[in-house]
């Protein structure tokens, strides 16, 4: 039996990849598949939060009781999360979301040229996590690092940089961890330098582990 520990709680949760698009038939997106951000969504449910979940394109079925608001970009993302944040008392930026979108969208496909070599000038997006973390207030902000080397030492910078309470550092060159897979082996690093250790677990499981700790911190 689970704890009703996240009564009266409100967890603005997102998850997935997001698409920049190039054509009308083509974008620039990442392996997200959305598994451990619906994981975290689906947990604090059961838990009896108030969940909202705003998700990139993603597979899975949207979790019973849990209020989803699909989006497609990040601009569109960054859209959906600043106008449900200020509800929330526990935001977790679980998505994937892209850092660069195409600088200009071709209005109708793109056609091949005689040239070997094609150019795509692309833009930086907003970074939501960064732009939540200047405007915290007594939310308990969460993210996620997900790194293929320096694991330990870019979550820690993310840390500081956006301004977080919690980040979990998420080694996706493990071979049961990251994108797609439905285990993962992860970190908690907190501003205090603290580090908790999770072993390999299945994402349902870093859930709740990762929604203990957000309590514990909250007091
Ligand atoms: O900087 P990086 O993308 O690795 O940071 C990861 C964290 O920042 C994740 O929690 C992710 O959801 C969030 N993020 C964001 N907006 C971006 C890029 C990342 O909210 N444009």
């Amino acid at each position: 039996t689970l704890p009703n520990d996240l009564a009266g709680e409100t967890v603005l949760v997102t998850a997935g990849p997001t698409r920049e698009e190039i054509d009308p038939v083509r974008y620039i997106s990442n392996y997200s598949s959305g598994k451990m951000g619906y994981a975290i969504a689906r947990a604090a449910r059961l838990r009896g939060a108030k969940v909202v979940l705003v998700s990139g394109p993603s597979a899975l079925p949207q979790p019973v009781g849990v209020e989803r608001i699909c989006v497609t970009s990040a601009a569109e993302m960054k859209e959906a999360v600043l106008a449900r944040c200020d509800e929330a008392t526990i935001i977790v930026k679980a998505a994937a979301v892209a850092d660069y979108r195409p600088a200009h969208r071709a209005e109708h496909k793109m056609k091949k040229h005689n040239t070997d070599a094609l150019n795509l000038e692309l833009e930086k997006n907003p970074d939501i996590l960064s732009e939540l973390g200047r405007r915290k207030g007594h939310r308990t902000l969460v993210g996620f690092a997900a790194e293929t080397r320096d694991l330990l030492e870019n979550a820690r910078k993310k840390l500081t940089e956006k301004n977080l309470d919690l980040i979990v550092a998420n080694d996706i060159t493990q071979q049961h961890a990251g994108f797609d897979v439905d285990t993962n082996v992860v970190r908690l690093l907190a501003p205090d330098g603290s580090e908790e250790i999770l072993p390999e677990m299945s994402k349902d499981e870093v859930a709740h582990r990762l929604l203990d700790r957000i309590l514990a911190l909250r007091g």
